[in-house]
């Protein structure tokens, strides 16, 4: 197992790694799970059960919680009908439609601006900073969702698309004042093993006592070059990653969501 985790970070950074000797069996396995994160797109025929299910949101919601104030919350997208609006909402991703499970992850602002209706009283931190915190809750219940999932031998997609279509996604899940839907999450079985993206270098992204991005050309450089390899291992069309990002964001995307997030009556002030 030593040799598994330190080739999947080989794999993904395209350097070596020394041996932490204090990394015992369990915790090297444990590691190499995180490790071995991907993305999927194709499920296998598999139902999840409910009893799994329940324990996976146990464990996603068991996340770090700004404050204790557990502004996060999960919805499940199981009403046939209702499922069926979210298998058309993004012709381009028939991956929705196609997984098993598909539930959608929500900042709730609401619970705490409750505490404070129900005896009368002002809500006196309605500013970013508030909702900042309940995103924040529930990107690490997403990412909590994630791994307890890929412990349990499921794979995941997460799904930020939906936010393209915020207020319908909203409507449909009657999101009242203050929830929003942070996003979806496909889950299923894993139909095939998928090669692992690789990242930008630890160089770039893992900082000493201070920012430092002297260096940016050169490193992104390096991973154009990791990356268009790993491309062509996997038969795919090359094209460098800075250029695609670039290309991706040459258009405006989602310029509403500041609109959405203000008519949920969050203030971006
Ligand atoms: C917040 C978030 C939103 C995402 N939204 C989408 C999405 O809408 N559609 C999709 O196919 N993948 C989506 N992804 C998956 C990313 O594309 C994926 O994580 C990235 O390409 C890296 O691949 P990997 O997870 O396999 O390492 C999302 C990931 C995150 C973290």
């Amino acid at each position: 197992m030593q040799l598994d985790l330190l080739h999947c970070l080989q794999a993904r950074y395209g350097q070596a790694f020394e041996w932490p000797d204090e990394l015992n069996a369990g915790q090297c396995e444990a590691l190499a799970r995180i490790a071995d994160h991907s993305s999927h797109r194709a499920w296998a025929d598999q139902p999840v059960s409910d009893a799994l299910l329940r324990v996976l949101a146990a464990c996603a919601l068991s996340a770090p919680s700004k404050s204790f104030l557990q502004q996060a919350d999960l919805i499940r997208v199981q009403r046939a009908d209702l499922r069926e609006k979210f298998n058309h909402l993004i012709p381009s991703m028939p991956w929705i439609a196609d997984a098993p499970e598909f539930w959608v992850v929500c900042a709730n602002g609401r619970r705490l601006r409750h505490l404070f209706a129900r005896e009368g009283k002002d809500f006196v931190n309605e500013h970013l900073d508030s909702f900042f915190n309940a995103s924040i809750d529930a990107g690490l219940v997403l990412m909590n969702f994630i791994r307890a999932a890929e412990e349990a031998g499921l794979v995941c997609c997460p799904i930020s698309v939906i936010r393209d279509q915020a207020s319908l996604v909203s409507s449909w899940l009657a999101l009242p004042a203050h929830v929003i839907p942070l996003a979806g999450l496909c889950m299923g079985y894993p139909l095939a093993k998928r090669n692992l993206l690789p990242r930008l270098g630890l160089e770039a992204s893992v900082h000493l006592d201070r920012f430092d991005d002297r260096h940016i050309d050169q490193q992104l450089a390096e991973f154009d070059q990791r990356w268009m390899q790993a491309q062509s291992i996997s038969g795919k069309l090359q094209s460098a990653w800075t250029k695609d990002k670039q290309k991706q964001y040459s258009e405006a995307q989602r310029a509403d969501w500041g609109a959405f997030v203000r008519e949920q009556g969050f203030s971006t002030d």
